[in-house]
């Protein structure tokens, strides 16, 4: 290779590359830092452990536990309001929706939850599960439907 045809090669691959790097960074906008976005179905599967598991801490008092899983529960919220501000069909913004269906049933548990109080933890789990369902309904997913655990399914982690 002459030494100007190899210059241009170089040059090539450069335009190349630069394109490639443009277009990869147009495509990361919407996204996460790190390039890896669950999608709000995933989201939620993990919401929904993470409610199953808020069951059973409080079940045994475990308020250190609950507390942790009800930050967890807020993080996901976020996360689904974040990277899924709009999703498929739905004509509602999702963090309107989360606003609506499900920030004060959080914060009444977490009430609950720093009062030490497992009678309120209750009714507010309740009330967090049926804002759950409620914001299914009004997104047409209503056929997934949440609801206290019948049983525990995490043999490996002490409540
Ligand atoms: C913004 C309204 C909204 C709120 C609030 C909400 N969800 Fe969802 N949820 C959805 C939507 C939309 C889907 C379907 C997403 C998809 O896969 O396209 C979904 C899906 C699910 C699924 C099915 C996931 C699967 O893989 O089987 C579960 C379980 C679930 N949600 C649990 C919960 C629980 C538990 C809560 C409350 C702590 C909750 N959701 C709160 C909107 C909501």
């Amino acid at each position: 290779m002459t030494p100007i045809r190899f210059k241009s090669t170089i040059l090539a691959a450069c335009v190349l590359s630069l394109t490639a790097c443009a277009s990869h960074h147009h495509h990361d906008e919407q996204h996460a830092d790190a390039g890896f976005v669950p999608g709000l179905g995933e989201i939620m599967a993990q919401t929904a452990t993470r409610h199953a598991k808020l069951w059973f801490a409080g079940q045994a008092e475990n308020w250190a536990l609950a507390a942790y899983e009800i930050d967890e529960l807020h993080e996901g919220m976020e996360d689904a309001g974040k990277y899924h501000p709009t999703h498929k069909q739905i004509k509602q913004a999702i963090p309107e929706l989360i606003a609506q269906y499900v920030d004060q049933p959080l914060t009444a548990l977490e009430q609950a939850i720093n009062a030490k109080n497992k009678a309120e933890f209750i009714a507010n789990y309740d009330k967090l599960t049926a804002g759950c369902n409620a914001c299914h309904q009004a997104t047409e997913f209503g056929f997934n439907v949440v609801q206290r655990p019948s049983f525990n399914p995490f043999a490996n982690q002490a409540f």
